[in-house]
């Protein structure tokens, strides 16, 4: 059993607070992860152990065990470990879809293999969670898993649609976050434990760690946050702190985001952030938080449950990574 190489905060508070038993779970998952790039030619199974050897924050595995308990059992770890399969397939297609150059810290499958080889390393990845699912016939974790895919897939396709609209309403922009990012935080909650509570805590802290990201991908820095600044406006994507900051300085709606460089692009945000719109996304995420706290508190869940979700809850607005 190994535990993972890099586990950055939040989720150190949370192994912190749950020491009898987390983290030796969540290193099984990190064993089944790294089974997964086998058997699949040198460098394909390369591009992909690189990928997952990558580290990331795990949180969708967290929540997954989390939400499942002590008594959680091999299908616990199964399934955490297949929900970061698709999550890093998505993440991997993602840098195709946008162009993005680095990824926790490092340059992106696609930057440095290209985006045939990103595309087929991210279904070889995608398929490793199914096939790990199938093998031992976990058909609820199937049928949930591959609905948050659906949803997924429906958000990416969504948002290349919006690519380039600076007038895409703020309805739109939430609804796209919910599926892209808030339906695989609901399923790793059921996942764990089918309570109609914690899926509703999954989607809205989901929901929550969607604003947060598009925050930071304006703040920087990539130090911090290992990604490159201004990717989403260089690839077109607005997001909520630009259309807040255009409500504040109505000069921004005429920016044409396809004009944009590297350089104008770091400019750019800086603007956004002149105008306050990176906190006020912020408190939104903030506010989001709170309510899926509360979530919780409606439902009985057992206490030292309750305390570790709440704490995975604020790391959600509390990170620079
Ligand atoms: C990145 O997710 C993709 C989004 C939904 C914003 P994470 O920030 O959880 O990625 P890793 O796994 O920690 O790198
Ligand atoms: C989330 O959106 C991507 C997925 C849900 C796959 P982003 O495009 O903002 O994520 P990052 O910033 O690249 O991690
Ligand atoms: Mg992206
Ligand atoms: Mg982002």
């Amino acid at each position: 059993m190994t535990r993972p190489s890099a586990v950055p905060p939040p989720v150190t508070a949370v192994l912190d607070a749950s020491s009898r038993w987390l983290p030796s779970r969540l290193g099984e998952v990190e064993d089944l992860l790294r089974e997964q790039g086998r058997d699949h030619g040198e460098r394909l199974g390369a591009e992909a152990a690189t990928t997952l050897a990558a580290g990331g924050k795990r949180l969708r595995p967290l929540l997954v065990l989390l939400c499942a308990g002590v008594d959680g059992g091999e299908a616990a770890v199964r399934a955490a470990a297949a929900i970061e399969l698709v999550h890093m397939a998505t993440l991997v297609h993602d840098d195709v879809l946008d162009d993005a150059p680095l990824r926790r810290g490092l340059p992106t499958v696609a930057a440095t293999a290209g985006r045939d080889r990103a595309v087929a390393v991210g279904d070889l990845l995608f398929s490793r969670a199914f096939v790990l699912l199938a093998t031992h016939g976990d058909a609820r974790a199937i049928a949930l898993l591959a609905r948050a895919s659906v949803a997924l897939a429906g958000g990416e396709l969504a948002q290349r649609q919006d690519a380039f609209d600076a007038g895409v309403s703020e309805q739109r922009y939430l609804d796209r976050c919910r599926l892209k990012t808030g339906a695989l935080f609901e399923c790793a909650c059921l996942l764990g434990h089918d309570t109609e509570a914690l899926g509703a805590f999954g989607a809205q802290i989901g929901l929550a760690f969607q604003l947060l990201d598009d925050v930071l991908d304006v703040s920087g820095p990539p130090e911090r946050t290992g990604k490159a600044r201004g990717t989403d406006l260089l690839d077109g994507t607005v997001t909520l702190p630009l259309i807040a900051a255009a409500a504040a300085d109505p000069e921004l709606r005429k920016v044409d985001l396809h004009k944009l460089d590297a350089r104008n692009a770091e400019q750019l945000c800086d603007r956004i952030a002149a105008t306050g719109a990176l906190e006020e996304v912020r408190s939104r995420a903030l506010a989001m938080v709170g309510a899926a706290k509360e979530k919780l508190a409606s439902a009985a869940f057992d206490p030292e449950q309750r305390h570790l979700l709440e704490l995975v809850a604020d790391g959600v607005v509390q990170r620079y990574s």
